[in-house]
């Protein structure tokens, strides 16, 4: 039982991605990543910390010379660099040295500011994700994306640190609430629409199963994203050409994300700003009418939204073009060719991009 998937930088092995049950293989897999005899401190979350802080603190304590926890309260709210400044500090007073670590147990917020702070504490720290959450699992705790939010706006100051090991206990997936369970699946179904319609077509062969929270379902949905995840941060870890395929279906997800406070969830952004993309592409004749219903149909069929009420549609647009993935002042946007086959353009006009929020934003005006 249990996967493991080798995550390669410059055609050498970089670390290992464990998905398991339980935390039973944690302390083996921090052993080959030599933390025995280092201090770690686990960060994680008022939520997360809660459920599996303690387990996850004894197995450390196992091995580790010295570990302890810091935990922040739970919620896009804390990721900010002063929760960053606050650990910091925690770690001088505690006399963190190069050779420690960071071990990042939770969700996408968690693992990202944790991330950061390794990157950046003493000019770089090792770092171990520990993902909790459904899209920190297939998404976030993978290639080496880490940061903050700034001033309102999303990830907008961070840095490329690879993790030494990632390690997902799919067990976990059983304590979140169903808006964060769902949420997952915006970035899951995403994987299949812009690189492979076999495994698409597995998640919707297993919508029942995976609304039932089944671990065989799940771990064969988990291993497939990480897969797909992996083949594409190995051919770009720093996003200069590939890897911004990933970003389909987050450049209006981001905008309205933020236009809505943060009261909905990442994933569920992802699959309302996919079902604009997934429009514009249909618009542009990339897709057939009855292509984009199946890409409807299947995030409605694991309990997501493809529609978003109380946001202006031009508003939509302008906070999209202040997002960062810009090229040259001009919008970079991912549209699908094909199913299966995403491609970025640099030529969407606003008006296209107004018609495809307006698709989504249910105006019957528009
Ligand atoms: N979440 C997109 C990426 O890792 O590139």
């Amino acid at each position: 039982m249990g996967k493991t998937i080798t995550v390669h930088y410059d055609e050498k092995p970089l670390y290992n991605i464990t998905i398991e049950r339980d935390f039973g293989k944690l302390r083996q897999v921090l052993e080959e990543v030599a933390l025995t005899g280092r201090k770690a401190c686990i960060v994680t979350d008022s939520h997360v910390g809660a459920h599996y802080a303690e387990e996850v603190q004894a197995i450390v304590s196992q091995t580790a010379s010295y570990v302890d926890t810091f935990t922040f309260p739970a919620g896009e709210a804390s990721k900010t660099l002063d929760v960053i400044a606050d650990l910091y500090e925690h770690l001088i007073q505690k006399h963190f040295d190069r050779k420690d670590f960071l071990i990042a147990l939770g969700g996408g917020v968690v693992g990202d500011m944790t991330g950061y702070a390794a990157a950046t504490y003493l000019r770089g720290i090792k770092v171990i994700q520990v993902p909790t959450s459904l899209l920190a699992m297939v998404d976030s705790s993978i290639g080496g994306k880490t940061g903050v939010d700034f001033r309102g706006y999303k990830n907008m100051v961070g840095a490329f640190h690879q993790p030494s090991a990632v390690y997902m206990n799919l067990a976990t997936l059983q304590t979140l609430t169903e808006e964060q369970y769902y949420s997952g699946f915006g970035e899951i179904i995403k994987h299949g629409l812009i690189k492979d319609m076999d495994y698409f077509s597995l998640v919707q062969q297993n919508t029942e199963q995976l609304c039932k929270r089944d671990l065989d379902a799940l771990e064969q949905v988990v291993y497939g994203s990480c897969e797909i995840k992996r083949k594409v941060v190995e051919n770009d870890p720093k996003e200069q050409g590939e890897r911004a395929l990933l970003n389909f279906g987050h450049t209006l997800g981001h905008a309205i994300e933020k236009l809505k406070d943060f009261q909905l969830l990442h994933g569920e952004c992802v699959a309302i700003g996919s079902v604009a993309a997934a429009f514009l592409s249909k618009s542009r004749g990339y897709l057939a009418k009855e292509e984009f219903r199946l890409i409807k149909d299947t995030f409605q069929q694991l309990r997501l939204p493809v529609s978003v009420k109380g946001v202006k549609p031009e508003d939509v647009v302008r906070v999209s073009k202040s997002d960062k993935k810009m090229n040259a002042g001009q919008i970079r946007f991912i549209l699908l060719e094909s199913l299966g086959h995403a491609v970025m353009m640099d030529d969407v006009s606003d008006q296209e991009l107004l018609e495809a929020v307006c698709a989504v934003e249910g105006d019957p005006t528009c």
